[in-house]
């Protein structure tokens, strides 16, 4: 009895043990995305020849598989240049990016040996596209995503809710014949991400089409392993079910902070891909505005294009990327060596904290008047500068009982107008030693001077 309970003790301690070098193996894969900020997302496909719908105009029956798939033909490639894309994603200050190797249509941009429905055989293409964006992508030291859709709209062995062709012949599977059709569909699916993953050594898995099965019909546990296996220290984004690493809340920004690792992804315009009778797209603050509120609730921001069937990029998409990259760069120091910022309740308005918690960096939109309010802060302020320009600003103290631990507010003067940036304006508060914060509701003061 002894025996057994010595053994049952001692593999409890070694499980324990596993468990935490599994959880540190899985902070060290997150390190580089937990500090990335910025990630370019790159919708390219067949829909941007007519300029509709992402694979969803064919859900919607708005067009027919058929002319869907018609669409092959406009999609060139002739100017596709991945190294001027890395180039300007690097400068923007882009840390990775994501591509769609194959949307929920199912048409692969790689020369896949699993179905003749890719770029190479269909297409004016004909070359595989992933392969030298991966290169540009590592040539320029971002870190390579692909985005993979679980659904796929063209398999045969895959049921859709739209009038289809027998699309067979598109799908070489020798010697699965007598197999279920799920299953012949599992190996298809995981056979090409062994493919993706052999060739390209993906840091980051963007799966997207998870919610129509189940994690059991997907086999994400097993897969998520195998993927693990293949491209060792890969991470994946939360549609492989539970299997996921991080969050992607996605066009809505979030209102609560999410818990955890997070990415908000979201287009320019309100599509996808290249849609040129699309033009609302949003103006340049309110992108910076949103990068600024996703990096201060500690996310990234995955911003999309949807660079033309020839792969270049349209003008309003550039110079939006270009202006969030002169504002990044403009503020460097507040984007990247810092991490999410104050609870609520100090400052009106996004902050972010220095990793080593000596400083705050406040943003503000527009013309601040009379004074700017900081509450709760019970370090020493050493100096208050507007980052990226040469103008420190005075502070001073007031009411608060400091003998009480209840600091007054910091009242700040406003920077000149020729200081405050076009879009938002970043201060840095330095303060003596790590940051401590009044979190109280407040209360007599009962010993008075
Ligand atoms: C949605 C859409 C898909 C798009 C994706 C990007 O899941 O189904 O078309 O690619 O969002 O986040």
């Amino acid at each position: 009895m002894k025996r057994i309970i010595v053994l049952a003790i001692t593999l409890s301690l070694v499980m324990a043990q596993l468990v935490s070098a599994q959880e540190r193996l899985d902070e060290d894969r997150l390190t580089w995305f937990k500090d990335a900020k910025l990630g370019i997302f790159i919708h390219w496909g067949y829909y941007g020849v007519n300029g509709i719908g992402e694979s969803w105009s064919m859900y919607h029956k708005r067009i027919s598989y058929q002319d869907y798939m018609a669409q092959g033909a406009g999609f060139t490639a002739a100017n596709y240049d991945p190294q001027a894309w890395a180039k300007l994603f690097k400068k923007v200050g882009a840390r990775y990016a994501v591509m769609t190797t194959k949307h929920h249509d199912g048409v692969s941009l790689w020369d896949t040996q699993y179905s003749h429905l890719n770029v190479k055989e269909k297409t004016p293409a004909r070359r595989d596209l992933v392969a030298p964006y991966v290169e540009a992508l590592r040539s320029e030291g971002l870190k390579v995503g692909l985005y993979y859709s679980l659904c796929d709209w063209s398999h045969p062995d895959y049921e859709v809710v739209f009038p289809r062709p027998n699309t067979r012949k598109d799908y070489p599977q020798r010697g699965q014949k007598n197999l279920y059709p799920w299953e012949r569909f599992v190996r298809f699916y995981q056979g090409q991400l062994k493919e993706l993953s052999r060739r390209y050594q993906p840091h980051l898995y963007w799966f997207d089409g998870d919610w129509e099965k189940s994690s059991e019909q997907w086999r994400a546990k097993g897969l998520k392993d195998s993927l693990l296996a293949w491209s060792p220290g890969v991470i994946v984004n939360s549609r492989l079910k539970e299997e996921g690493d991080y969050k992607t809340p996605e066009q809505g920004v979030p209102v609560v902070r999410p818990e955890g690792p997070w990415e908000f992804c979201m287009t320019m315009n309100d599509n996808w891909g290249y849609y040129p009778s699309d033009t609302n797209y949003k103006p340049k603050a309110q992108i910076i505005r949103t990068f600024v509120e996703v990096i201060a609730e500690g996310g990234n921001l995955l911003l999309n294009i949807g660079p033309k069937p020839d792969g270049t990029i349209a003008p309003e998409q550039e110079e939006r990327l270009l202006a969030l990259g002169d504002w990044i760069n403009k503020h460097n120091e507040a984007v990247f060596e810092t991490k999410a910022g104050l609870p609520q309740g100090h400052f009106f308005g996004p902050t972010l904290l220095s990793k080593d918690n000596s400083k705050v960096y406040l943003c503000l939109y527009g013309q601040p008047n009379n004074y700017i309010n900081l509450k709760g802060i019970q370090n020493k302020v050493m100096g208050i500068k507007v980052v990226g320009t040469d103008q420190t600003l005075t502070f001073e103290r007031n009411g608060g009982a400091a003998w009480n631990n209840i600091p007054g507010i910091l009242r700040i003067e406003v920077p000149k107008k020729e200081y405050l940036d076009e879009y938002v304006t970043v201060l840095e508060v330095s303060l003596e030693g790590s940051l401590n914060l009044y979190r109280g509701h407040g209360n007599a003061v009962e010993l008075n001077d």
